[in-house]
């Protein structure tokens, strides 16, 4: 069994979540408009991918007893200044998240809920692979934006990532 609180936090992550997704699609629509739907693609499965992780905390909250509260989901912007901007901010979107997670998983310890200690070790695993991919994505944007050959080929790049499901028993 939870506590309120770990539930309340957790129903928050879930929201966070559920944002950096409609945050990622935002993103994703844009670069679709300039015709880099490589890039679109990319945050397209990032977008996905937060969905994703939302549904992991909706189950392990249903599976340990806490109630389920769906939050608001605020809009997320849509004009970004250019390609570095989104991925900047997609970098800075998963600091915010990690730092929010370790939050959880500070209060979870200080009540001995191991349970959810243990839950949270793999979103700890994947935020820092999410923080070292935002980051390399960071520099080979900026080394890209300006060379339209190389931002071809980068676009070609991203246009090959696709959305693998989790396949938790
Ligand atoms: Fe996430
Ligand atoms: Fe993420």
């Amino acid at each position: 069994m939870v506590s309120e609180k770990i539930a309340q936090l957790i129903n928050e992550q879930i929201a966070h979540e559920q944002y950096a997704a409609q945050y990622y699609l935002s993103m994703s629509a844009w670069f679709f408009a300039k015709d880099l739907d490589g890039i679109a693609n990319y945050f397209r499965v990032q977008s996905k991918e937060e969905l994703m992780h939302a549904d992991k905390m909706f189950d392990y909250l249903n599976d340990v007893g806490g109630q389920i509260i769906i939050g608001e989901i605020a809009k997320p912007p849509h004009d970004f200044e250019n390609a570095v901007d989104i991925f900047e901010k997609a970098l800075e979107h998963e600091k915010k998240v990690t730092r929010s997670i370790f939050n959880i998983v500070k209060n979870a310890n200080d009540e001995g809920d191991f349970a959810t200690t243990s839950f949270l070790q793999w979103f700890i695993n994947e935020q820092v692979e999410e923080e070292a991919s935002a980051s390399q994505y960071v520099t080979k944007i900026k080394m890209v934006c300006d060379n339209p050959s190389a931002l071809y080929l980068f676009d070609q790049e991203l246009s090959q990532r696709v959305f693998v499901p989790d396949t938790k028993a």
